[in-house]
């Protein structure tokens, strides 16, 4: 069993993406899941976000949502030999909230570490979206409704840290040009996704 990631700043794509995964990768069955919002807790975090609560109070709700999301959804379906994909992970914490608790904390990315260490599941392999900042906005302009966290200059900031978490771990995550097109995006990550399900790990960290 492998467990996926697919992280990017908003607007990157992830969902679409996400969506034809679903429909692409139907015979292999996976667990797709997503952080916020897999179980009752990230629903709430979602709110929280909604009514943008303190950095440090944020980062814990999203540090709950995990570990609860572990629990519920990703535990149980390795331990059941499912391969998982989730859109949003730990990695989200380490790029986003590094950005917001910026100034706030001395060293973020230490502590947020710190926060998920010895109970997290590292993933096996993350796909990393990554396109200038003004598209991912007018795409998100687009779509309508806009968190706080979609704001240019901190966008800009978590596209750097995901970038400098994929320099620190280039054998786990990929990164994509999200600028492609969205059927070549597909079925780019769809033949990524096969490859690393074919060569499964039987031995994992838990
Ligand atoms: P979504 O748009 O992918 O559903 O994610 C909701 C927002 O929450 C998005 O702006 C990214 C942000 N987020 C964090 O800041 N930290 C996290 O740990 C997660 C999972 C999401």
């Amino acid at each position: 069993m492998v467990l996926i990631t697919l992280e990017g700043i908003d607007g990157s794509g992830k969902s679409t993406l996400n969506a034809s995964l679903q429909h692409a990768l139907l015979d292999l069955a996976p667990v797709f899941t997503r952080e916020p919002g897999a179980t009752w807790i990230g629903e709430q975090v979602r709110r929280a976000i909604a009514d943008e609560v303190d950095p440090v109070t944020e980062a814990l709700l999203f540090a709950a949502d995990h570990a609860a999301h572990l629990d519920s959804v990703i535990r149980p379906a390795l331990a059941a030999g499912k391969h998982v994909i989730s859109d949003r992970y730990a990695d989200s914490r380490y790029a986003y909230q590094w950005a917001t608790l910026e100034g706030v904390l001395p060293d973020p990315l230490t502590w947020l570490r710190q926060v998920h260490d010895g109970w997290t599941v590292p993933p096996d392999h993350t796909l990393l979206l990554v396109l200038p900042v003004e598209v991912a906005l007018s795409r998100k302009k687009l779509a309508g409704k806009r968190e706080h966290f979609e704001e240019a200059s901190l966008l800009a900031r978590v596209q750097e840290n995901y970038l400098r978490l994929a320099g620190e771990e280039p054998s786990r995550f990929v990164v994509v040009d999200a600028e492609m097109e969205e059927g070549e995006l597909a079925s780019f990550s769809e033949r990524l996704i096969r490859e690393w399900c074919g060569s499964s790990r039987s031995h994992r960290r838990r």
